[in-house]
This record gives structure tokens, C-alpha cells and sequence, in this order.
């Protein structure tokens, strides 16, 4: 079985004085049946982890660099966040593929550089509006899984967020219908290329306006494994709705 999972993406968002909502959170869900996972900025994930060290909520980070040091300058390495306490890195977000010029090798590469410093890796898949209005939706999922995660994927190492860059933060929801459509394809590729047993252990999140008032009726959907929450991970009390939905 699968365990549910919540994560929230805080982008750039939060300064120290937002500590405070992780500490709402773990009190509200002291032993929740999903797993919760937070990724603030980087600047956060030491205090975070400290503070969530004796609770129910995994620290996670938004993205590293390929290499595990060197001369990077502003660049952070997977070994570095590890280092701070954080369990999980998002990598491929759309955000850093369109303004970073990320490619499905540069996601590839840092992924194989998250496992090897002990980080579980939330790839990112997703078509754009043009892209979906073409009828190009699963072409460009598989085309993005099978560039972006490495050979060495299993349960434990790899979570895949699928989220349709146009429901990013736009209160744009896809049907319930084409939720499951592209889930049960993730499903159904990571099988025929990991097998069933790894294929059917790596959770699918559905992530794009996820709240408080949707996420009951998404999480229903077969092939979805929980949320990738942005705007609504923000505060406690929205996260922590979204985090009793998906309670069950
Ligand atoms: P929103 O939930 O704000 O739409 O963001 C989704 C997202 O990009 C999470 O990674």
C-alpha cells in the first residue's frame, strides 16, 4: 500500500517569523495517517528540521545542483541540504524548467545527485495550456518521465508530482477525468519501465490549486498518491485541511 502523501512547496516564500506555522501544523497532526512533507526556501530548512525533528512533518528542499560541491557560486548541493536535515528535494519544478532553462537531463542529473546524498526526489511533470489544447498531454508526460528519472528509481527514492503548469496558481483545476487519465499513464509507464513491483510503489501527487475544497475529491482519484501544494501550504490552517482530506 501506498502511504498518502502531503507535501507543500513554499516557493520563494517565508522568512523566519513563518517557523511558527510548522509548529500549528505538528500540533494539529500529531500522528497523521499521510505522510507530511515541508520544502521551504533553503534559508529555512535548518530551523525547520529542527524544529520538526520530534514531529510528524519531513523537511524537504525545492531544488539542488547536479554536482556535490565546486565552484557554483549561489548554487546548493543535495549534500548540503541533507547536511541541514532535509529528507526530501522537489527537482524539475516548471518554474525552474521555463526560468532556468532546465532540461529533462539537468532534472536527471540532479535527481541521481539527491539519492546519492540520501534525498528522496518529487520530480516534476506537466504539460503547458498550448500543449494540452494540442492533444500533446501524454506525449509530453512520457516524454518528460523518461528523460527525467534516472535508472535506479524505486519506492523509496522517488515520488512524481504531476502538475499541468497551467493549474499553477491560477485556481485552474483539470477534471477529475483528466487527473485519472494522466495518474493511471504515469502508473502504467513507470511499471513498463521499472517493473510492477517498483512501478506500482512510487507515488503519483497530483499538484496545480490543490486547497482545501478540492483535495478530498482529488484524492480519490485511483493512481493519486496525495498533493504538491503551493499557495495553500502556506498557512497552517489551510495546509492543515488539505492534510486531513487526505487523512481520509
Ligand atoms: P499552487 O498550489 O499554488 O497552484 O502551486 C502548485 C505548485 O506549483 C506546487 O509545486
Amino acid at each position: 500500500m501506498r502511504r498518502k502523501l502531503a507535501a507543500g512547496n513554499w516557493k520563494m516564500n517565508g522568512l523566519r517569523s513563518a517557523l511558527g506555522e510548522v509548529g500549528i501544523l505538528a500540533a494539529d497532526h500529531l500522528d497523521p495517517a499521510c505522510e507530511v512533507v515541508l520544502c521551504p526556501p533553503a534559508t529555512l530548512v535548518r530551523s525547520m528540521a529542527k524544529t520538526c525533528r520530534e514531529n510528524c512533518v519531513t523537511i524537504g528542499a525545492q531544488d539542488c545542483h547536479e554536482n556535490s560541491s565546486g565552484a557554483h557560486t549561489g548554487d546548493i548541493s543535495a549534500e548540503m541540504l541533507a547536511d541541514a536535515g532535509a529528507e526530501y528535494v522537489i527537482l524539475g519544478h516548471s518554474e525552474r524548467r521555463e526560468a532556468y532553462d532546465e532540461t529533462d537531463e539537468t532534472v536527471r542529473n540532479k535527481a541521481k545527485a539527491a539519492w546519492s546524498a540520501g534525498l528522496r526526489a518529487i520530480i516534476c511533470v506537466g504539460e503547458s495550456a498550448s500543449e494540452r489544447k494540442a492533444a500533446n498531454t501524454l506525449d509530453i508526460i512520457g516524454g518528460q518521465l523518461a528523460g527525467s528519472i534516472p535508472d535506479a528509481a524505486t519506492g523509496e527514492n522517488l515520488v512524481i508530482a504531476y502538475e499541468p503548469i497551467w493549474a499553477i496558481g491560477t485556481g485552474l483545476v483539470p477534471s477529475i477525468g483528466d487527473i485519472g487519465e494522466v495518474h493511471d499513464f504515469i502508473r502504467m509507464r513507470l511499471e513498463r519501465r521499472f517493473g510492477p513491483g517498483v512501478g506500482r510503489s512510487v507515488r503519483i501527487l497530483y499538484g496545480g490549486s490543490m486547497n482545501a475544497g478540492n483535495a478530498a475529491d482529488i484524492v480519490q482519484v485511483p493512481n493519486v498518491d496525495g498533493g504538491l501544494i503551493g499557495g495553500a501550504s502556506l498557512k497552517a490552517a489551510d495546509f492543515s485541511k488539505i492534510i486531513t482530506a487526505l487523512n481520509g
